[in-house]
């Protein structure tokens, strides 16, 4: 490993999900190499990829993982999830069947990964207009339901898959930095609640002696 490679700021887990061939290991691809391969085979166990990106001066690592579709690759659901604070869930346009199937793995997020975790869906080759199936507002209905993000992108002509990536990324990252101000602002109250005290405690003294 370079030492560019470890030079980052904040290291986001991103897992992938959905449907086997929806274009998974393609969209991963096409965001961290920028390359297409269209005789993909199936993933076969779990695979991950990286890319780095700048936000507000901070070097955002995202690490993104890869598993199979496939039901019968499917027992390491629980060690998957673990650890992911972002989830990209595809369905295919052209496969209605890849659609339906976006709330089961919905389901399976919400059950295995941490509570606020951010989920993004991606409508898939959209490149291939001709053999839609699946109309963009139906997809953004879904989202909206969910009230998760949406995005319809091509791993093949690479419509789209850097800004679904970026987006999702930087809601993470949004996410992220209210949460460290929250913090922020609950220590510095807790740092002046302990200065009352010890400026109380310092009272009392005073008067009782
Ligand atoms: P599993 O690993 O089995 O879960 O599948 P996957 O979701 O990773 O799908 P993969 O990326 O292997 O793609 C499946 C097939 O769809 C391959 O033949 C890809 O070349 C093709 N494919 C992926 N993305 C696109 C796309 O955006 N447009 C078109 N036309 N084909 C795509
Ligand atoms: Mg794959």
């Amino acid at each position: 490993m370079s030492k560019a490679d470890d030079d980052y700021d904040y290291l986001f887990k991103i897992v992938l999900s959905g449907d086997s061939g929806v274009g998974k290991s393609n969209l991963l691809l096409r965001f961290t190499k920028n390359q297409f391969n269209a005789d993909s085979k199936t993933t076969i166990g779990v695979e991950f990829a990286t890319r780095s990106i700048t936000i507000s001066g901070k070097v955002v690592k995202a690490q993104i993982w890869d598993t199979a579709g496939q039901e019968r690759y499917r027992a390491i659901t629980a060690a998957y999830y673990r650890g992911a604070i972002g989830a990209v869930l595809v369905y295919d346009i052209t496969n209605k069947q890849s659609f339906e199937a976006v709330e089961q793995w919905i389901q399976e997020v919400r059950e295995n990964a941490d509570k606020d975790i951010v989920i993004m869906i991606i409508g898939n080759k959209s490149d291939l207009k001709h053999l839609r199936a699946i109309r963009t507002e139906s997809g953004q209905d879904l989202a909206q339901m969910y009230k998760v993000a949406f995005m319809e992108a091509s791993a093949q002509d690479g419509t789209n898959v850097d800004q679904a990536f970026i987006q999702i990324i930087q809601q993470i990252y949004q996410n992220l930095t209210k949460q460290l101000q929250k913090y922020d602002q609950m220590s510095h109250l807790q740092s002046e609640k302990l200065d009352l005290e010890i400026t109380n405690s310092g009272n009392k003294k005073q008067g009782c002696c």
